[in-house]
């Protein structure tokens, strides 16, 4: 496995490979960033995996300074898989003095993650178009659970005529349902035992869907009433959206909703969401 610091020597090695498989990730490895590389693994004959906590993708009162980081364990678990190329810069390298452009996508500021944390998906689309540009793969791989960026890149990269393929896979869960985040390690125990409400109010959700239910308030208000009933977890938005417009609905059609949540448990901010009927190509 080579580590590779530097945008230079990552192009050197990239040249090498062809039918490239790409994991971008802000390190601190969990099981959901393993299945990704274990799908890249089975797709593709080299995966490539880069670590790097983007900072411009932080606000100024988030917890770009405390994100957890640990290197080591890291490139131990990215061996573990076989990965051939990790690509780890320093914020040097990504964003040297003079530094000065930007992919902004107006639209994404306006829904979800966009409106409630502005100036992070310009950091997202940023950073990602940059890793796409320097490690040129074929396919890169990215987790359902941050949905609205999933949307994002795949709209950035089909405007920008960037030629690789963007494949999305399930969340990940732990056994009570909490989807797997790096941010979950903030979790004192006691908001760790209430975490799971959240899959269980988009559960109630997937449930009245299922039954038949097509009214979209209807549909929010049964995750709300799951949130309500855990006094730990403080609501920021639960949304019943287009999934490809990503605005709300009033009913859900023929392409089906995606339902979303943040919430905040204590100091820490999750995000999770269930698909209902058609997935998005
Ligand atoms: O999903 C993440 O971990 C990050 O947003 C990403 C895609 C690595 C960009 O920094």
């Amino acid at each position: 496995m080579q580590v590779i610091t530097t945008v230079a020597d990552f192009r050197r090695a990239r040249a090498a490979c062809d039918g490239l498989g790409f994991v971008p990730t802000m390190g601190y490895l969990h099981q959901g960033h393993l299945s990704l590389i274990r799908q890249a693994r089975a797709e593709c004959s080299t995966v490539a995996v880069s670590i790097f906590v983007n900072p411009t993708q932080f606000g100024p009162r988030e917890d770009f300074e405390r994100y957890p980081r640990d290197m080591d364990r890291d490139l131990a678990l990215l061996e573990a898989e076989a990965v051939e190329l990790v690509f780890a810069p320093s914020r040097e390298e990504m964003y040297p003095e003079g530094f000065g452009t930007y992919v902004v996508q107006p639209a994404a500021d306006e829904v979800l993650e966009g409106a409630a944390r502005p100036g992070h998906f310009r950091g997202v689309a940023t950073v990602v178009c940059k890793l796409l540009n320097i490690v040129q793969p074929t396919r890169a791989y990215f987790g359902q659970k941050d949905a609205q960026q999933t949307v994002v890149v795949r709209q950035m990269v089909r405007d920008l005529n960037i030629p690789t393929e963007i494949v999305v896979l399930p969340t990940v869960r732990e056994h009570d349902g909490l989807a797997m985040s790096s941010r979950n390690t903030y979790l004192t125990p006691e908001e760790r035992r209430a975490a799971p409400a959240i899959y269980r109010g988009l559960q109630a959700a997937e449930q009245r869907y299922l039954a038949g239910e097509r009214n979209a308030e209807a549909l929010r208000q049964a995750v709300i009433a799951v949130l309500d009933a855990e006094p730990l977890l403080r609501p920021e938005y639960v949304s019943v959206a287009d999934p490809i417009t990503l605005r709300e609905l009033e009913r859900v059609g023929e392409r089906g909703a995606l339902v979303s949540l943040a919430a905040r448990l204590g100091s820490v901010r999750l995000i999770d969401n269930v698909m209902l009927g058609a997935q998005p190509s």
